[in-house]
């Protein structure tokens, strides 16, 4: 296969995009880690699986960035979880750092890919990352909108009994308790959600509680988990992404994006609506939000405009 994705980050998301990719043959794959053997274990066990599958397909593990070379997309999920005890600001100066450090890796072996950020606080390190690297924008670009959309579609298909397949919805803003479902944007089958409601099909508390979920989401997991955080959403969500660019899809996906000017907002990463094609983000998709919308969506870029401040306050 010609296209390659490379995932710089071996972790649990990592090797399941290493498993979708090769699974669904967009691509071969590189897979990068600091952590000796650990990419090269994940890309074993992958090839060997791809056998039993009766697929081609080529993946393998390094610890050298110069195997970045010929990458048309970098995905970066590199970097630490926030674990007990440990403050925001020591999660934002660890994983600003790895950023960076990533950033140089890409930029001197694949100045050409497109690349998908997953590292948290998601919209502060892409806006790093897009810094760091000089890339134009549009092909610099961060994975949660789609992650949360999921997330807010699989709640509202279980609630009304219907297929998740036929639910089209998206989140707008950060990727942080302050994402703003949009609700008026939502529809099953064509048929908005605003309907489903004044029909007595679903109450505005249900629905609430379901907003309230959505924004908590990643915290639910890793409640439940314990030892971690999601993978199997974040990996599917990432791998949306990358594939509308390669094949060019043109698919509308909620990204974190650099606004210039859109939503009245500049020099900032948030999530909206964008198109994704060979160009990597071809267009930012500008609604009109009403004053609820706006408010909310003001609030939450006020969240990820905070986190800058403290990273550049801590000298990143
Ligand atoms: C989450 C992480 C991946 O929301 O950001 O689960």
């Amino acid at each position: 296969m010609n296209r390659k994705i490379a995932l710089v980050g071996s972790g649990n998301i990592g090797g399941t995009m290493a498993h979708l990719i090769l699974q669904r043959r967009i691509a071969d794959v590189v897979m990068i880690d600091v952590q000796e053997g650990v990419p090269q274990g994940k890309s074993l066990d992958l090839s060997q699986g791809l056998a039993l599958e009766h697929k081609s397909g080529h993946c393998h593990g390094s610890q050298d960035y110069t195997d970045l070379k010929g990458s048309d997309v970098v995905i970066v999920t590199a970097g630490i979880a926030r674990k007990p005890g440990m403050t925001r600001d020591d999660l934002l100066s660890i994983n600003a750092n790895v950023i960076k450090n990533v950033a140089k890796g890409i930029k001197e072996n694949c100045p050409d890919a497109f690349v998908i950020v997953v590292t948290n606080p998601l919209d502060v390190m892409v806006w790093l990352m897009q810094k760091e690297l000089g890339f134009d924008a549009n092909k610099v670009v961060g994975m949660a909108g789609v992650l949360d959309s999921g997330r807010f579609i699989h709640f509202l298909a279980s609630e009304l009994g219907v297929s998740c397949e036929d639910i089209s919805s998206f989140v707008l803003g950060g990727h942080g308790d302050a994402m703003v479902p949009m609700v008026r944007y939502t529809s099953i089958a064509g048929i908005p959600l605003q309907e489903w409601i004044d029909r007595g099909w679903l109450t505005q508390e249900k629905l609430d509680q379901m907003i309230d979920r959505t924004r908590k989401g990643g915290v639910e997991i890793v409640n439940l988990l314990k030892t971690g955080s999601a993978y199997y959403a974040p990996a599917s969500a990432a791998i949306n992404m990358a594939e509308s660019y390669l094949l060019d899809s043109k698919r509308i996906l909620p990204c974190a994006v650099q606004l210039n000017g859109e939503y009245g907002m500049n020099n900032i990463y948030v999530g909206v609506p964008v198109i994704i094609g060979k160009n990597g983000v071809e267009k930012i998709i500008e609604l009109e939000l009403n004053e609820s919308e706006k408010q909310q969506f003001e609030h939450s870029v006020d969240s990820v405009r905070a986190l800058i401040s403290d990273l550049e306050n801590l000298g990143c």
